[in-house]
């Protein structure tokens, strides 16, 4: 990553969707943090594009709020906040109507030539996936892609809701941006720990000699959050879990961990990888689904001391809905390297704790020496991606002062405990902004994605009756665990950022139980 402000590209961000509520908490936040740490060139601009009629100054005050609201820092000496906001402009147009497109060509070229912008162009879709094809559309033909730079096409999840609208969706964008101009946001992607597998893995030779179905038992995936539907029932009662974490966030960690060093570290080499673990990604037949993946309902519950109501009480949610609020799944990757390893994966709406953390469960020492009677704690690998940031490393020592009790014991290193990671959303736009696609998704990846996502979606539209349910506030239904009891694993339990990171003593044997 360039560091230096004038390594940076300059640039006009033509970001639609402006007074939105992606602009508002991500976005806004986001620029003026590259733009305080010296990751912006000084010659840029935005062009917020909205429906509602706002002038320019109501519209730097809006940015101001948002910064205010949703930003890390402040401002640092010498920076004024004139200095930010002037770079901010706004035309309201109806996206629809391709007669609006002109002022905002006009308005763009007049920021470039202000600012002495070589035509690099990022447009930024902060809207309704249903928008992204016409908007593409109108860009071509308003002339506002053919530019002196570059353009690049940022877009937001979902991409399609399955693989027919996903393959549909992207033909229309790519009649105006070529592959490798679309930025297609994964914010998991932009997690600092996300970002860190690939660290953790190709730069310690600890673990990649160990990292196969040699060594490694299983491997837990989980993110679950606390809070519920929250102000999204119309888009969430289509989408589910398998579709709006699954699809994506969840197969992106495994690809992360799955995957082979790539050949160069560089972005498409590194998509290639992660593609390749799609492609080995075993995909159910409808009739298999129910024996690998549990999906769940939450009904009501207690959440952090708090009563809440179930999912079908929520606003703008069916009294009969059978969408998922939670899936599990035991998933195999049929390769070389991983055959044989259970993938264990779980995502949830109001679930006991937010978490989102990757386990890498070594296999058993032989039951010889420590482990006559099979009861010493398997070494853990624990990457902590949210809220804790890190890795904490279980293993096994002598007690001390004892003649031969083992105990787990921990390594931990927290990557937030003392720096602030940069958010998703500052990486990722700083990235695009710098032409780094390796954070973003393929359409390769987002296709395989569909591919192993439809027939789980056919099997449960088809028979309501899968759909379990779990009280809010817990983990899950008992088929969760069912499905990792079958092969004589469980769920390890997820730290807990409240207690102190200490090993206790094992409370059943060969698990070491409650708090690490
Ligand atoms: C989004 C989903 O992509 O990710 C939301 O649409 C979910 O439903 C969110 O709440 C979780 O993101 P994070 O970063 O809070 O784990």
């Amino acid at each position: 990553m360039p560091e230096r402000e004038q390594d940076q590209n300059p640039f006009v961000l033509v970001l639609f969707g402006a007074t939105g509520d992606l602009a508002k908490r991500k976005l806004f936040p986001a620029l003026y943090e590259l733009f305080i740490a010296g990751l912006l060139n000084r010659r840029f601009a935005v062009v917020g594009i909205g429906r509602s009629p706002i002038s320019r100054p109501d519209f730097q005050a809006g940015v101001r709020r948002s910064v205010t609201n949703f930003s890390r820092h402040s401002l640092r000496d010498g920076q004024s906040w004139t200095d930010f906001a002037d770079h901010f402009d706004f035309v309201s147009i109806d996206v629809n109507d391709p007669g609006g497109y002109g002022a905002v060509r006009e308005l763009v070229e007049a920021k470039e030539r202000e600012w002495e912008i070589p035509g690099n162009r990022l447009f930024y879709l902060a809207m309704p996936p249903d928008l992204f094809g016409t908007v593409s559309a109108h860009l071509k033909k308003s002339g506002l892609t053919e530019t002196g730079g570059w353009k690049r096409l940022v877009i937001e999840k979902p991409f399609g809701h399955d693989h027919a609208s996903a393959k549909q969706l992207n033909e229309q964008i790519q009649q105006s941006f070529v592959e490798d101009e679309i930025y297609r946001i994964d914010h998991y992607l932009g997690k600092e720990m996300v970002q860190n597998i690939e660290v953790i893995r190709f730069a310690n030779s600890l673990f990649e000699p160990l990292w196969n179905n040699r060594y490694i038992a299983n491997i837990q995936v989980t993110a679950s959050e606390t809070v519920g539907v929250e102000e999204r029932a119309a888009y969430y009662e289509r989408a589910g879990a398998l579709r709006d974490m699954v699809q994506n966030h969840i197969l992106q960690m495994m690809m992360m961990v799955a995957m082979e060093p790539p050949s160069r570290l560089d972005m498409e080499a590194i998509r290639d990888e992660k593609v390749k673990v799609l492609r080995s990604l075993r995909r159910f037949s409808e009739d298999e689904v129910n024996r690998y993946v549990v999906r769940g309902q939450y009904t009501a519950g207690t959440v952090l001391g708090q009563a809440v109501p179930g999912y079908r009480e929520e606003r703008n949610v069916a009294p009969d809905s059978a969408t998922e609020t939670f899936v599990a799944a035991k998933l195999f990757v049929d390769n070389f390297r991983w055959a044989g390893v259970p993938f264990f994966i779980r995502t949830g709406k109001r679930m006991a704790q937010k978490v989102t953390e990757i386990v890498i469960q070594f296999k058993e020492m032989p039951n010889i020496y420590f482990n006559k009677n099979g009861d010493l704690s398997p070494n853990l690998l624990i990457i902590r991606i949210n809220p804790t940031e890190g890795m904490y490393l279980l293993m096994n020592a002598k007690k001390p002062g004892a003649d031969s009790e083992v105990i787990p014991v921990a390594m931990e290193f927290c990557n937030n405990c003392e720096i602030e990671s940069p958010e998703a959303y500052e990486r990722l736009l700083h990235e695009a902004i710098q032409g780094d696609s390796t954070f973003f998704t393929r359409w390769d990846e987002v296709s395989l994605a569909w591919q192993f996502a439809d027939p789980i979606r056919r099997a449960w539209d088809r028979d309501a009756s899968l759909l379990l349910t779990y009280p809010a506030g817990s983990w899950g239904p008992a088929a969760a665990d069912q499905l990792l009891a079958q092969d004589g694993a469980h769920w390890w339990p997820v730290y807990d950022p409240k207690s102190r990171p200490v090993v206790q003593p094992i409370e059943r044997p060969g698990i070491f139980a409650g708090r690490y």
